[in-house]
């Protein structure tokens, strides 16, 4: 069977990841969540006392920073374990001021090209149809109302344990958007070949079902 490219776009907690992973276990892939890897930038500025905004700090530290996505989803930095501490809701926001800037976009999308190299992959971001690998087979743009992305991020906080607010989830949710769409370099959008996908009204199982169907029509 032919192995193809998946690239997997959308705005934030749109359930591109969930949806992503189940896919990839369902055809034997190599899932590659893009967005931990400019969590993990961010994370590294904060830990060596960089604040988000400062650019050529920001800049100057990010080769000292060796990230290794495991099999398993676990995420390492430096050796360490940030699998949870990438969620965290200060590098969440810092991953979307770092994410804009130029030399932190080269960087991070060499080594995604590096490990999608060979196909049989399924990546997950902002700008993978775009930018990434703009010959992937197959590219999604995935898409919810803001209502219905908050309401199950606040359920999925509340089930973990995490302390949630879904009116501040909402902003919070709403000013990543806007950041990610209109900053200079590669602001996510659809891709003039994805197809978009509007999970609002949608189970998980029917998206999977309706992405892999996708899938089989470009594997054929
Ligand atoms: O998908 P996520 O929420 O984990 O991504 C965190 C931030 O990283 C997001 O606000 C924008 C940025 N990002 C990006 O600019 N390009 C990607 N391919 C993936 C994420």
């Amino acid at each position: 069977m032919k192995s193809i490219s998946i690239a997997i776009d959308g705005p934030a907690a749109a359930g591109k990841s969930t949806i992503a992973k189940m896919v990839a276990r369902n055809l034997n892939y190599v899932y590659i969540d893009t967005g931990a890897m400019y969590r993990c930038i961010a994370l590294h500025a904060m830990m060596n006392g960089v604040p988000f905004e400062d650019e050529e700090g920001v800049c100057r530290i990010l080769t000292k920073a060796d990230i290794k996505m495991q099999p398993d989803g676990t995420i390492k930095l430096n050796g360490k374990d940030v699998t949870s501490a990438i969620r965290d809701n200060e590098v969440t926001m810092g991953a979307s001021i770092v994410s804009a800037y130029p030399r932190v976009r080269t960087y991070l999308v060499s080594q995604q090209r590096e490990m999608a190299r060979g196909g049989g992959v399924i990546l997950d971001g902002r700008d993978i149809g775009t930018i990434v690998l703009p010959d992937a087979e197959l590219k999604i743009y995935q898409v919810a109302s803001i209502e219905c992305r908050a309401k199950r991020r606040h359920l999925e906080n509340l089930e973990r344990g995490i302390p949630s607010d879904y009116e501040e989830l909402r902003k919070e949710i709403e000013q990543r958007d806007y950041q990610d769409m209109h900053r200079e370099v590669s602001p996510l959008r659809k891709a003039d070949d994805a197809i978009e996908i509007d999970t609002s009204d949608m189970s998980l199982e029917e998206v999977v079902a309706n992405v892999m169907d996708l899938v089989a029509s470009r594997i054929q």
